[in-house]
């Protein structure tokens, strides 16, 4: 059997309106001190107020949330037992606010164990679960996925269920339109990644495929207007769209090469997410088009569906490349390793431990052309130079 998970997703203008139809007696805020600062909550909160419903707000999540915020965020919301638990903000708050309800159902739990093989029926007992994105990349609102960080080891861990599926995803644009340009970029760059590589994954179904498809080609549209003009409604309006169906897709399938790759670079050098795994995601395609034929014809079919009909197979799936590589420049984002201000010696030191993270991640298995060491060592240093995969 195979399945589909997704929330009920309000969007659009008023989005937030929807707020007013939740039923419950309190809520657990899950965000972070910048949300807070930006006045992002005050729409939620006047909403919850006017529907009678008590919050209490947990701020402390960091960027890639460490297990130990998870642990004293579990602790928090056990003692308050909200009925709802709404993470707003971007992926990290909405990752921290799954990984809290879990806790929440299961407090006896260490935050590493929140994963497929153990049940938390947190439903059965009366919770329910909220994201509300305030950036448009990860699509976390509508994934199961949770990106934690063992801030011991210095490893990024996946976890998550299917369990852990958001009831709810407010998409509202007045939570997004006053990101900046930088957000914007290394977000939206993530958004073309994980819709791109969710229609190509060797784990995508038919059903996968329509909102990943969709999902690029309002991306490669709107990306660019959102960067130049944060006050382009529409274009945060699709955005938001994208970044939601790239979500959806994705944790329904399975991500590729290019977020195998950019966690490996992401987790040594501590970049930005979106920004690694854009970075990647040409050399990725490039790598997989000179091995796979399907998945060829599949970046073929995202291409001409994006309006670049260039001739036979292999071409139109150059040409998206390109627009990809076009694209990362019109919004500045860096388009080799050694243009992110990497040096080169360092590059090298790190080489092995680069190829074991890549080698380590389910999402490069997934990939449709999965690369052994020497193929990654290569694709890792041509991508420090910037030099077109011909292998
Ligand atoms: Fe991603």
């Amino acid at each position: 059997m195979e399945n589909f998970s997704c929330p009920f997703i309000a969007y659009g203008d008023n989005a937030l309106d929807y707020l007013a139809q939740i039923k419950g007696k309190k809520a657990f805020i899950v965000t972070d001190k910048n949300i807070v600062k930006l006045g992002l909550l005050k729409p939620v909160t006047d909403k919850l107020n006017a529907t009678n419903i008590k919050w209490e707000i947990f701020d402390e999540v960091e960027a890639e949330p460490s297990l130990d915020t998870i642990k004293k965020g579990g602790i928090a919301v056990g003692k308050y037992q909200p009925d709802w638990v709404i993470g707003i903000g971007g992926g990290s708050c909405m990752d921290a606010a799954k990984a809290i309800i879990l806790l929440l159902a299961r407090p006896e739990l260490e935050p590493e164990a929140l994963s497929v093989l153990e049940d938390f029926n947190f439903r059965d007992k009366g919770k329910k679960l909220m994201a509300i994105p305030t950036t448009s990349g990860t699509g976390s609102e509508a994934s199961w996925a949770i990106v934690l960080s063992d801030t011991k080891d210095n490893r990024k861990l996946g976890l998550g269920t299917p369990e852990v599926m958001p009831d709810v995803a407010i998409l509202d644009p007045v939570m997004v339109m006053g990101m900046p340009p930088q957000v914007t970029a290394d977000t939206g760059m993530d958004v073309i990644c994980q819709a791109i590589e969710a229609y190509i994954s060797s784990w995508g179904t038919s059903i996968t495929a329509g909102p990943a498809l969709i999902a690029t080609r309002l991306a490669l549209q709107y990306l660019p207007r959102a960067y130049k003009d944060g006050k382009d409604v529409d274009a945060r309006k699709e955005m938001m769209n994208a970044a939601m169906m790239g979500g959806l897709s994705g944790c329904n399938s399975m991500f590729g090469l290019a977020h195998g790759t950019g966690h490996a670079l992401g987790g040594i050098f501590h970049m930005p997410h979106g920004r690694t795994v854009g970075l990647f995601l040409p050399y990725t395609l490039e790598y997989i088009i000179n091995g796979s034929e399907e998945a060829l014809v599949k970046i073929a079919e995202i291409a001409r569906y994006c309006g670049l009909n260039a001739g036979s197979d292999k071409e139109c799936a150059k040409a998206l490349i390109a627009r990809i590589r076009t694209l990362a420049k019109e919004i500045k984002q860096p388009l080799s390793v050694k243009e992110c201000g990497i040096d080169k010696a360092q590059w090298e030191k790190e080489m092995e431990g680069l190829v074991n993270r890549a080698l380590n991640e389910v999402m490069t298995m997934t990939a449709p052309r999965v690369p052994g060491t020497e193929d990654l060592e290569k694709l890792f240093r041509y991508a420090y130079d910037g030099k077109s995969i011909d292998f």
